[in-house]
């Protein structure tokens, strides 16, 4: 089962959205969208029925819901809760937080915290076990999406950026590039634990009602899934690999999506670097 991020072309780059009970981390500066994002991910929660968690530093429950209305969106509804915390009071550990997290969840909730940055800014490394606590604490209650803030200097040897990016299941890298045009968003996926994602950036936009549309068209084209290989190359070309062989690149392909020539080529490559190693 996956968890659909409610955001346009986003699923077929995680291998059909996020899993169920992981951490989703959001990086990026500020400006590229990370609110949005998040807002997206509830707004798709809403519109499947689950509760939903949205939890604030910055902005309190009107501010939220005001930022929501300007995209066009109605966040006032039953199934949401928004809390808006002072951060000065808070601690990764403290009970106030995770007692509203848990006091607010069913194991299944969508859970937002934005931004995660001002939690963890004064972060040292020694610090990592409580970030793993806090994060195993937060997949007991559902499914989790936190926002990083990437500095404007671009540095990410930060452990307020580091921890969380080790720890998370899941890291969506987000960017402003300021070319212009095709170039001036983009996103990649930097991890996603036990699944197949999408390699490469992909551009993406931002309009009022759609929210974030990521382009993965190009991607999403001539997908094909559940190749054999078979119906690609002809029986000549995989005769003689194993058994085995042909069961880990089915088993490969069983997953994600890709497009037939760049199947072909996988399958061309494997078979080639296969016999050299059998040959050595
Ligand atoms: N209606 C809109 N049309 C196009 N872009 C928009 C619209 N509303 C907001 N944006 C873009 O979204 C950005 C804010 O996104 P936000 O999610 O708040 O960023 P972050 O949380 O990463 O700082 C704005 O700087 C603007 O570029
Ligand atoms: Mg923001």
């Amino acid at each position: 089962m996956r968890i659909q991020t409610g955001v346009f072309g986003l699923d077929p780059l995680l291998g059909g959205g996020f899993l169920p009970n992981t951490i989703n981390m959001i990086l990026g500066s500020t400006g590229v969208g990370k609110t949005i994002l998040s807002l997206q991910f509830i707004l798709q929660g809403l519109k499947n029925n689950e509760r939903c968690l949205f939890i604030s530093f910055d902005m309190d429950k009107d501010y939220v819901i005001r930022s929501a209305e300007s995209l066009g969106w109605n966040l006032k509804q039953d199934l949401i809760k928004i809390g808006k915390f002072f951060v000065e009071d808070i601690r990764l550990l403290n009970n106030e937080l995770l007692n509203f997290i848990i006091k607010n969840s069913d194991g299944k909730t969508r859970i937002v915290i934005d931004s995660f940055t001002p939690l963890v800014s004064t972060l040292n490394y020694e610090m990592r076990r409580d970030v793993s606590w806090f994060f195993d604490q937060l997949r007991k209650s559902g499914t989790a999406l936190i926002t990083v803030e990437e500095p404007i200097s671009g540095c990410l040897d930060e452990p307020s950026i580091t921890i969380p990016a080790f720890l998370c299941d899941c890291l969506i890298h987000m960017k402003k590039l300021g070319y212009g045009e095709v170039l001036d968003r983009i996103l990649r996926i930097v991890k996603h634990r036990n699944s197949w994602h999408a390699e490469g950036v992909y551009p993406y936009k931002i309009f009022k009602g759609l929210g974030i549309v990521v382009d993965s068209k190009h991607y999403i084209k001539s997908v094909r899934k559940n190749i054999k290989i078979y119906d690609i190359l002809s029986e000549d070309e995989i005769r003689d690999i194993s058994e085995d062989l042909r069961r880990k690149i089915e088993l490969a392909l069983s997953e994600g999506s890709y497009d037939e020539e760049e199947v072909r080529h996988l399958i061309r490559w494997v078979i080639e670097c296969y016999r050299k190693f059998e040959r050595s």
